[in-house]
């Protein structure tokens, strides 16, 4: 069998020639975010809202899963969670956080750096009311990245719920809600040929945004 390190070398991407200039970038990085996601969101990319995020646990480890970018409120990310997840957890015991979106079609990475604090309770609703209600019902069952016997037990409880539910309009249940990410740094990323990608950072001074230009 052909040798992983074989096969990894006989990849290679080139990244087209999209340009990303101080004069084409928009002086608020969440115009500049939109733009990019609108753009993602036109050519069809693949889960163009999905973003990995990463968390510190009180071990000190930096700890990333992805989850679903849902709304802009006053600026901030908005994704939703169990609030007694792991990642819920370190984010109440550290809100230190960073996260990262890749549209892999248009060669486009963003990252970003920040605080996340629990979302305003109306905005967990909206979002909860909206959901289908499988995705209520399984909300509300999940005790998320908690070890189970098999999947089984998650169906059982699903149809047990589903049953008592029948007719009634399912509410949010305390532990599961939005967060809200504050962004203090963006890093807008434009892969280009010969890798002499295009890079800027947007880092927050005295309430305004420096902009700066990165080596690739
Ligand atoms: C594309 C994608 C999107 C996801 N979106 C969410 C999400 O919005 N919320 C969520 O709680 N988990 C989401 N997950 C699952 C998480 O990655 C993770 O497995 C789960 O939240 C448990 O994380 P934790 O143990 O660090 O708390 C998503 C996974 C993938 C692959």
């Amino acid at each position: 069998m052909e040798e992983i390190s074989e096969k990894l070398s006989s990849l290679r991407q080139e990244y087209g020639n999209k340009e990303l200039d101080k004069s084409n970038l928009n002086n608020d990085p969440i115009s500049q975010f939109k733009v990019w996601l609108d753009e993602a969101i036109e050519i069809d990319a693949n889960e163009p809202n999905a973003m990995a995020i990463s968390t510190i646990s009180k071990e000190n480890k930096p700890r990333s899963r992805y989850v679903l970018f849902k709304d802009l409120v006053n600026d901030e990310i908005i994704f939703h969670t169990h609030y007694e997840s792991p990642k819920a957890i370190e984010i109440l015991a550290n809100p230190n956080i960073s996260g990262i979106f890749y549209w892999p079609e248009i060669h486009r990475q963003i990252r970003f750096e920040g605080t996340c604090k629990k979302a305003p309770a109306k905005v967990s609703d909206a979002y909860f009311n909206s959901r289908p209600r499988g995705g209520q019902l399984s909300a509300i069952v999940s005790r998320q990245s908690k070890v189970i016997k098999n999947r089984k037990e998650i169906e059982e409880k699903i149809n047990i719920l589903d049953k008592k539910y029948e007719n009634l309009k399912i509410e949010r249940p305390e532990n599961w809600g939005g967060f809200s990410i504050n962004i203090s740094y963006w890093e807008f990323w434009q892969g280009r040929d010969n890798r002499t990608h295009d890079r800027f950072s947007y880092s927050k001074q005295d309430n305004n945004w420096k902009i700066e230009r990165l080596s690739p």
